[in-house]
């Protein structure tokens, strides 16, 4: 039997943190040899707010590195950059055509991202989800593995495929959102009603490249509350978020009882340093793999390249089918 098709993407507008790593690219790394994968760095997605072109740029990069640095196979997954492939803008025009304004409004993300101040934003913030429709469909992908923020927008996309399959000719898969119950929802270190997010501060979070101490330094001081026993509550999320990332980060198949069974009679220091040093030791292949593959400017260009090339015919066909459904050209 064919492989399911995985399609996913990160936005290269900051560095890749914990949140990233347990509610997206360690699904994709585990079941990455049971589908077929697609993996995008979506720049095009990152210019809906301000950047700055040269930090863009090594951003872009070093977004690709920490892919493969955590595990992704290169050889046989394709990892791309969106701008490199010119379809995602020219689909993205055509749902824009096809979107109704409405169903743009109800977006949260677009709403938390512009608050009070929805008239300075750019009009592409407000068209990104037209923008990820294209990212997905362009490719027929079965499922696209993401974390919990954003059900929203894949539920979108398949509510585009299927008014131009319905308007026009059936030309697009309808995707499934693929979203983990465990490390869907990280949440800030310094204030579990939060997710844990790159626009929060600094404290909220904890960076794939952060340094060893620094890691410690943060879970010393993630909020927690007055309680003493070490079990799975949710109405302590301070304790549980860290709970879930240690359960996350533990062997496959360890289960929340025998994690609490290891921490019964201890407390929220044991917890914390045990913790600590969990990330660190997950986190420092990650960090060695990424500056090996630093060392050679070129490997990550040909990646890249290797990448677009993949996956360039694909898109290319189905652009091509949804124009002539349309009747343009
Ligand atoms: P972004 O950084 O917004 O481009 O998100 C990239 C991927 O990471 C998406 O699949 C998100 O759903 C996921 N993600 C971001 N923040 C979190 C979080 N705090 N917990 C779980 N997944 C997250
Ligand atoms: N909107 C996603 C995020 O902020 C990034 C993204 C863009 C994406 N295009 C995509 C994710 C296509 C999955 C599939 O996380």
């Amino acid at each position: 039997m064919a492989k399911l098709r995985a399609f996913s993407g990160i936005q290269p507008s900051g560095d890749l943190h914990l949140g990233n790593y347990l509610g997206a690219i360690r699904n994709w790394v585990l079941e990455q040899h049971d589908r077929e994968n697609i993996f995008c760095v979506v720049d095009l997605h990152a210019i809906t707010l301000p950047q700055d072109p040269k930090l863009l740029h090594k951003r872009i990069r070093d977004l690709a590195k920490i892919y493969i640095a955590c595990g992704i196979d290169p050889e046989s997954v394709a990892i791309f950059v969106q701008s490199h492939i010119k379809e995602h803008a020219e689909l993205a025009w055509l749902f824009n055509c096809l979107t109704p304004i409405g169903w743009l409004n109800r977006m949260t993300q677009f709403k938390e991202k512009t608050g009070d101040r929805r008239d300075q934003s750019s009009a592409g913030l407000f068209v990104y989800p037209a923008l990820m429709a294209a990212d997905i469909l362009l490719y027929q992908a079965d499922g696209v593995p993401v974390g919990e923020d954003q059900k929203q927008h894949v539920e979108l996309t398949r509510d585009i495929a299927e008014k131009f399959n319905r308007e026009y000719a059936p030309v697009f898969k309808v995707p499934q959102p693929w979203i983990k119950e465990d490390g869907a929802r990280v949440m800030a270190l310094d204030d579990p009603t939060k997710k844990m997010s790159k626009s929060g501060g600094p404290n909220n979070l904890i960076y794939m490249l952060d340094d060893p101490d620094v890691i410690v330094k943060r879970i010393k001081r993630a909020v927690t509350d007055t309680g003493t026993t070490v079990v799975f509550d949710s109405q302590r999320p301070g304790l549980f978020n860290l709970l879930e990332i240690y359960l996350l980060l533990s062997k496959p198949g360890t289960t929340k009882e025998a994690v609490e069974e290891h921490f019964a009679g201890k407390g929220y220091g044991a917890l914390k340093s045990e913790l600590a040093e969990l990330v660190v030791e997950t986190l420092k292949p990650v960090q060695q793999k990424y500056h090996e593959i630093s060392e050679d400017p070129n490997y990550i260009e040909e990646i890249l390249k290797r990448g677009a090339d993949r996956v360039r015919p694909i898109a290319a066909r189905t652009l091509d089918d949804a124009k002539a459904a349309m009747g343009l050209g």
